[in-house]
């Protein structure tokens, strides 16, 4: 997709002015430094993600009336229209809360058919993610998609990179914060860390996907991502000329809750891996920190 003119983008020119306007308020919350609370476990939650969410809340509003609002910080308006937002005020959360500069402020909107119900429960599997806006104060960029009229970086064509094999990329992950010993990612963190140039977990998934679709990483994975970290980004790799399915290869859907995101090229590798670590098969062996150790003292002493 090389790219509609930017004249002919509908949502992204007002969303992209939210987005910005979201993104300095962050970067004010950020040079301040702001208090931390828990929503549970180890996820995090600060002044500044209810507050831009608010931010955001208004702003969409006067931009589009009749459009819905569904934040991660629980705003729910208008779930019963056509359109609707979803919204991720901060991406980045416990980044920003320690002073690591990476998250990013994340917007993406679904059409859905008219007389699909009001779902206030979550995404509509009918839905189809149209825009999507991606904005990261710290670098001052702004990523933005249209379905069918290319992905974008700073007003700038993007395209996902060419390599061909995983053992030529550069990938990314994340880990939940919530019900953290459920998640098997570790495993695959592992095995992907020695079939790939490395891993990344930058603790951005919206970010993540946004460099996927500009080329600075070749795929992203992750389990239990809501679709607030991923409306507006797997729009972006879609349009950039990538792939994002489920695990399986199957089609992405954003209440699936899992996400493999690609430039499209090793996108069959990647789903091979999974099935072959889902199977059990073709595992590479690690020693444990004990068998680590024994072996360490036998050489000291030997
Ligand atoms: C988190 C980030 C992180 C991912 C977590 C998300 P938040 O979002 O995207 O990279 O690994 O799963 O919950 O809480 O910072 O908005
Ligand atoms: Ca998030
Ligand atoms: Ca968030």
């Amino acid at each position: 997709m090389t790219g509609a003119p930017a004249e002919q983008l509908i949502w992204v020119p007002k969303a992209s002015a939210i987005a910005r306007e979201a993104g300095a308020r962050l970067r004010e919350f950020f040079s301040q430094g702001v208090e931390t609370e828990y929503k549970g476990d180890v996820d995090l939650v600060t002044v500044a993600d209810r507050a831009v969410e608010k931010l955001i809340r208004t702003r969409l509003g006067e931009a589009f009336p009749e459009h819905g609002v569904y934040g991660e910080e629980g705003t729910r308006e208008r779930m019963e229209g056509e359109f609707r937002w979803y919204v991720d005020p901060l991406d980045g959360t416990t980044n920003f809360a320690h002073g690591f500069p990476q998250f990013c402020v994340s917007m993406g909107l679904e059409s859905r058919p008219v007389g699909a119900g009001s779902d206030e429960a979550g995404p509509d599997e009918d839905g189809t993610i149209v825009a999507g806006v991606i904005y990261d104060p710290m670098r001052d960029e702004l990523y933005t998609a249209e379905r069918g009229r290319g992905a974008r970086l700073n007003g700038k064509p993007i395209h996902v990179s060419r390599i061909a094999f995983l053992a030529e990329s550069l990938v990314s992950t994340g880990f939940p914060s919530r019900k953290r010993h459920d998640s098997p990612n570790i495993h695959f963190y592992h095995e992907f860390t020695l079939r790939s140039h490395g891993v990344r977990r930058t603790g951005s998934a919206a970010l993540d996907l946004a460099f996927v679709a500009s080329g600075r990483l070749e795929a992203f994975w992750e389990f239990n991502l809501n679709p607030w970290d991923t409306a507006a980004g797997i729009l972006l790799v879609q349009e950039a000329g990538g792939q994002v399915t489920d695990f399986a290869g199957g089609a992405f859907q954003l209440n699936s809750s899992e996400v493999l995101a690609s430039n499209g090229l090793i996108h069959d590798e990647l789903v091979g891996l999974f099935k072959d670590m889902f199977a059990g098969r073709n595992l590479s062996p690690i020693p444990t920190p004990q068998e680590f150790a024994q072996q360490r003292a036998k050489r000291a002493s030997g």
